[in-house]
């Protein structure tokens, strides 16, 4: 089975989060499994960078105001397709923003291009290979399926919803620009309040709907969930599932780690404190009675950590000691730092994005806390179960679905791998970082959590089967 991938970001090649990280992983769970899956992506400077010149596979005159060209080239296991268009991508910096940290003018323009080549890829524009299938992730591939519905081409198309808060919306004006007839602006089409939507346009015409955990898939109905898009879900409830997220299990394992100083698995989890004193030097934090919290995270509202500002005081009465890697809101990132000011030696910041600090900082810590207002998937917390770093989480979307909080039947069943929270205010979070420390106290019933988490299946085994078995029914 052939399937084509229409994405913004790949891991490891270019992450901006977790969408990446999925992107580069299910190809090569699904590959083993008899499904090849190439990835078609932007080829962003910093990404060609990395990789040979590939071969050129398609070229077009003009997309979007300039030449481009298709390149096809296989790197780290991933079967890439690199979409060069040197007037859309040839940028420094984010992929996203600009220098003056906010959208690229033309993301529209950068965005549509990305999809209208997926489409003709799909609908056999290579000339020897044509997917059975196309898999498009986020607004940014969202009109994969429109130029394909416009085509006439029946390719079975499914749009992946990595986080519905992100659904590229733009004027009508555009639609003429990016080669859509006027009536993809229509309600039951691409029309939201007023603008034009890619992540909606791609919902309305796509075959499924897919989304990265089946909590998330039941909140995406809800008002407070659907960001203005509850009522599409609704309507395409019978085509929507919730396939949870895995990690790269290679990447992530703490017996073979590169970043950790003492690398250790289940049976040898006494080695952990190793780590745990390389984390604390590394943040400057003194030894404390209480657990080591780490954070490890893009700095926003989304994921609730205006929520532990309020919450440091309930910390430091506990002793307990936080690191925190991030990077984000402005005032955020002084927020922390600031905190870190007040109280050093006993709350860490590094402002910042940083792949090996971010590994360590699983490797050394005692629990991760992720106090997210809606959480589609979430990798961290699983990242943080295989490395025996008791997730602290939300009750929302992935984590409600992968972590088992520790009250006292969950305990008492011997099931028991995290803890989590709800309502997902201040309140709560403090009460879920007591209890935290309390489970803590007892050193016996905190190892044999952190053992069960770390046997907790996280790969990609039985989602890239559901992938598969969603990809199968329709190709
Ligand atoms: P999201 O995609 O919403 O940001 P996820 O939990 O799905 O959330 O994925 C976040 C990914 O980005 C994880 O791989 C996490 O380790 C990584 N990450 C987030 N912030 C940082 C940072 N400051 N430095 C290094 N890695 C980070
Ligand atoms: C988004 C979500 C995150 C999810 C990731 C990968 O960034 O915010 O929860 O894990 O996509 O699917």
């Amino acid at each position: 089975m052939q399937i084509l991938f229409v994405a913004s970001e790949c891991a490891p090649f270019v992450k901006t989060g977790g969408l990446a990280d999925v992107i580069g992983a299910v190809p090569k769970a699904l590959a083993p499994l008899g499904a090849r899956v190439r990835v078609l992506l932007p080829a962003y400077p910093a990404l060609s960078a990395q990789v040979a010149q590939g071969a050129e596979v398609m070229a077009l005159d003009d997309l979007m105001g300039g030449p481009a060209r298709v390149l096809a080239i296989e790197a780290q296991g991933v079967d890439l397709l690199l979409l060069d268009a040197p007037h859309l991508y040839d940028r420094p910096g984010n992929i996203y923003l600009g220098p003056d940290g906010r959208d690229w003018h033309d993301n529209w323009a950068r965005f549509a291009a990305l999809s209208r080549v997926g489409a003709m890829v799909a609908q056999g524009a290579l000339g020897d290979w044509a997917p059975d299938v196309v898999n498009a992730h986020d607004w940014q591939a969202g009109l994969v399926p429109a130029y394909l519905a416009e085509a006439g081409t029946r390719v079975p198309s499914v749009v992946t919803i990595h986080n519905i808060a992100f659904q590229g919306v733009f004027g009508p004006e555009i639609l003429g620009q990016i080669g859509l007839p006027g009536h993809w602006h229509s309600v039951d089409r691409g029309e939201y309040y007023g603008g034009f939507s890619y992540l909606k346009a791609g919902l309305m015409a796509c075959d499924r709907i897919t989304t990265v955990s089946p909590t998330y898939a039941r909140e995406l109905m809800r008002g407070e969930f659907g960001m203005g898009l509850d009522g599409v879900m609704r309507a395409r409830r019978a085509d929507l599932s919730g396939i949870v997220n895995g990690i790269d299990l290679d990447a992530w394992n703490p017996e073979t780690d590169p970043a950790l100083p003492a690398p250790y698995g289940a049976r040898t989890l006494g080695r952990k404190a190793a780590n745990r004193d390389a984390l604390m030097v590394r943040f400057g934090l003194e030894p404390g009675s209480g657990p080591l919290f780490c954070v490890v995270s893009r700095l926003t509202e989304q994921k609730g950590l205006d929520l532990l500002l309020e919450a440091i005081p309930t910390l430091l009465a506990r002793d307990a000691r936080l690191a925190l890697l991030g990077s984000g809101e402005k005032w955020m990132e002084d927020a922390f730092s600031g905190a870190a000011a007040r109280h050093a030696g006993r709350i860490g910041t590094v402002i910042g994005y940083d792949e090996g600090l971010s590994h360590l900082m699983q490797g050394g810590s005692d629990a991760i806390l992720i106090p997210s207002r809606f959480e589609p998937c979430g990798l961290t917390q699983l990242y943080g179960l295989r490395y025996g770093t008791v997730p602290v989480v939300a009750r929302t979307g992935g984590l409600a679905d992968t972590v088992i909080d520790a009250n006292p039947a969950a305990i008492e069943a011997g099931v028991a791998t995290g803890v989590q929270f709800s309502p997902i205010d201040a309140l709560g979070l403090q009460d879920a970082i007591n209890r935290t420390c309390d489970l803590f106290e007892d050193q016996t019933g905190w190892a044999a959590m952190q053992r069960r988490g770390m046997k907790q299946p996280v790969g990609w085994n039985s989602s890239a089967q559901a992938y598969l078995s969603l990809f199968r029914s329709l190709g």
